[in-house]
């Protein structure tokens, strides 16, 4: 039999007392699996004497991530602690540049920094694998990576956050506030340390740059990405998207246009009867549209211990059956140095159909004034619904919903019917996805 595959893990939180377990529960099966044994023999966390439910005694434990990477006698450092900068920067440069491989979760520290760390990774010979930074457990790097090889992409989006996808389902549901469905997320492991990543978009916006460079050959560009989180969403969105046939998703969405390539995270409203708007709680999904496959949809659990640490043990045994002195494929699809320059496409250019939802004063000329200002922008109306079900107090509520229309010409209409006189609240805005089939 070959010789073990050593492992050093960074981190043992949700993900790493996960990724330990298994690895040890699993150990026989592993082995048979990967013709060597995947044997953790140092590890790293800020308290090394927290119960975390596994034993940590038989291997040796390192206060400092970045002496594990520099100096552990390993074949593959694990990084699980998160963060975009150090310590997990520093250890994963530090781990690839002796000649180590690397796995990682941690989609803010690539989305920063993955092209500099693929750079190095490429020049080291070594894999850089990170199938657990986006979407949890789906297998949407590796379909990218690999299986997708060939086809030109032309959109890729999905739900990428479950905490944000599991507060909208709950608050639907009727059951909790957004603050108790919050602690909740976080209590079952699937909040980042600070949750405002979550529910602000940003890690969303992480794990899309990544999947946009790797739909088309682009720099990551975390910063050209148009971000909204769900903090503003509120139950009267969620109960007038039922009425009118729609749900409620934090989207990101990376698309080709004419202009270059349009980055985007925001709640999306997606027919009620399309695949993804069925996608609920902590479960995660992303569409692919391809030229040669068509639209493939994945979708599975996208946050918590096991479900990460399945897509990272996945990667571990990826690097254990990999032949020594083989050239490995570029960690981003493409060799780093040869990536395209990221082309940002105009958000005031995104076309699309928007729900906008109108608080005014009960009284009279308020529709024609709103047609008036839809008409002066050019925008065409899918509906315009005024119901009593949808009232705030003695406010009324109008919700309109336009065709495929520009979004600056949104924000002139909605700036002009502000400057009106008669909303009682800020209008609400929210943009809306034709998913295809998904
Ligand atoms: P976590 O529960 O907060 O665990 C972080 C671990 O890193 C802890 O064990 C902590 O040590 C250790 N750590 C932090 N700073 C350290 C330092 N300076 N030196 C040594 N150890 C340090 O985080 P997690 O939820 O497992 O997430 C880990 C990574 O996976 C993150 O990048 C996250 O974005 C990613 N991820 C998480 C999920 C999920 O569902 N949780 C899913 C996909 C990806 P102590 O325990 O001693 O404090
Ligand atoms: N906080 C992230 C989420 C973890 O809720 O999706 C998985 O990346």
């Amino acid at each position: 039999m070959a010789n073990a595959l050593k492992i050093g893990i960074a981190g043992l939180g949700t993900v790493g007392a996960s990724l330990v377990r298994i690895l040890s529960q699993r150990h026989n099966k592993l082995t048979d699996i990967c013709g060597r044994p995947l044997e953790v023999v140092a590890v790293s966390a800020r308290d090394a004497t927290k119960d975390r439910g596994i034993d940590i005694t038989p291997y040796q434990f390192y206060a400092d991530p970045v002496d594990l990477a520099a100096n552990a006698d390993i074949d593959v450092f694990v990084e699980l602690m998160g963060g975009e900068g150090d310590p997990a920067l520093s250890a994963v440069r530090v781990a690839l540049a002796r000649g180590c491989h690397a796995v990682t979760a941690n989609k803010a520290l690539l989305a920063r920094h993955g092209v500099e760390l693929a750079t190095i990774a490429e020049d080291q010979g070594v894999l850089l694998n990170f199938e657990a930074a986006v979407a949890g457990g789906i297998p949407v790097i590796k379909a990218m990576r690999e299986s997708l090889t060939g086809n030109n992409i032309s959109r890729v989006f999905g739900i990428m956050n479950g905490t944000c996808n599991y507060i909208l389902t709950e608050m639907e549901r009727g059951g909790l506030s957004f603050q108790d469905c919050l602690k909740e997320a976080q209590r079952l492991g699937y909040a980042e340390a600070d949750p405002t990543f979550d529910v602000e978009g940003n890690d969303t916006a992480h794990k899309l740059a990544l999947l946009t460079s790797l739909a088309f050959g682009t720099q990551i560009a975390v910063d050209d990405i148009y971000l909204e989180g769900i903090s503003n969403i509120s139950i009267e969105d969620i109960r007038a998207a039922d009425a009118l046939g729609f749900r409620i998703k934090l989207l990101g969405v990376a698309q080709k246009t004419d202009s270059g390539i349009e980055q985007r995270v925001h709640p999306t409203m997606v027919p009620k009867d399309s695949v993804i708007a069925q996608v609920d709680g902590v479960t995660n999904a992303v569409a692919i549209d391809a030229d040669i496959l068509g639209e493939l949809l994945m979708s599975g659990p996208g946050a918590g211990g096991d479900a990460t640490a399945s897509a990272v043990l996945g990667d571990i045994a990826d690097i254990a059956k990999s032949r020594p002195g083989h050239q490995h494929g570029p960690v981003l699809g493409r060799p780093a140095r040869l990536l395209d320059p990221y082309v940002k496409a105009r958000m005031r250019s995104h076309e699309g159909g928007y729900f906008i939802r109108l608080t005014v004063e009960d009284k009279a000329g308020v529709f024609a004034n709103l047609s008036k200002h839809m008409s002066d922008s050019n925008i065409s109306l899918e509906s315009i619904v005024q119901r009593p079900g949808f009232d705030n107090g003695n406010h009324k509520t109008i919700i309109l919903v336009t065709h495929a229309t520009m979004e600056a010409s949104v924000r002139t209409a909605v700036e002009a019917i502000s400057g009106d006189g008669y909303l009682v609240d800020k209008p609400q805005v929210i943009r809306i996805e034709r998913p295809g089939r998904a």
